[in-house]
């Protein structure tokens, strides 16, 4: 497993995986947004297929996909397994003016979790975003039932939860906002 800034040739093959993966979907031109603002904060995890045997013509170069859509490939036997989009809050109307970094989104595909995937992809974004543009914190959104990314973000990585957003996610569910301090010097 190789992990590596991403950049705008991955795009199609991180909407793929966050489309298999999560319920929370984006469209092409906010990846496309993530890469060229904040080029830095955005990761894939990438392995090497073992293509003897494949016909070459089952991967669809268009959308980078074999034909079951389950695998994304970025070149010829290089597929994305892993990503996290990551980005600088610039909303002008945001309350708080502390430059401070977001976790749009993480996933890793199924066969490859519990693998310390997520935690590599996590850890180099918030490096990133700490020592590129400044960020003294960094914060996220997950449901109350994602038991899996709560453990990473909160045990792990040492997020806490700062507040509950009632109904945050479309199906009604709450979201617990969480947030790390990045502040090295402390
Ligand atoms: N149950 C309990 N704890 C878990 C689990 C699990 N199933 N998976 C990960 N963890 C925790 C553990 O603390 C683990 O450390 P350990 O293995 O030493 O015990 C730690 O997280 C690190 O695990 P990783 O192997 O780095 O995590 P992985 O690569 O498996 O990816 C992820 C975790 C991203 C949550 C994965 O399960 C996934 O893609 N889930 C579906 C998509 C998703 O929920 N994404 C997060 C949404 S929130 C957001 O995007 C901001």
């Amino acid at each position: 497993i190789t992990i590596r800034q991403a950049t705008i040739s991955d795009i199609q093959a991180m909407q793929n995986a966050n489309l298999h993966n999560l319920p929370e979907n984006y469209q092409l031109k906010y990846y496309m947004y993530h890469i060229l603002s904040w080029p830095q904060a955005s990761f894939v995890a990438t392995t090497y297929d073992d293509i003897v045997g494949v016909n070459d013509t089952e991967v669809d170069i268009a959308t980078h996909s074999d034909p079951k859509g389950d695998t994304s490939y970025v070149r010829k036997g290089e597929k994305i397994v892993g990503y996290v989009l990551g980005k600088m809050e610039d909303d002008p109307e945001a309350e708080d003016k502390t430059p401070h970094g977001h976790i749009t989104s993480l996933s890793v595909m199924r066969t490859y979790r519990r693998m310390g995937i997520a935690e590599k992809l996590m850890k180099q974004s918030l490096y990133a975003m700490c020592e590129v543009f400044g960020a003294q914190y960094v914060s996220l959104h997950v449901r109350k039932s994602n038991r899996a990314a709560l453990h990473l973000y909160r045990d792990s990585l040492n997020f806490e939860i700062k507040s509950i957003e009632k109904s945050y996610y479309q199906d009604g569910e709450d979201a617990y906002a969480m947030r790390l301090e990045l502040d090295l010097e402390k």
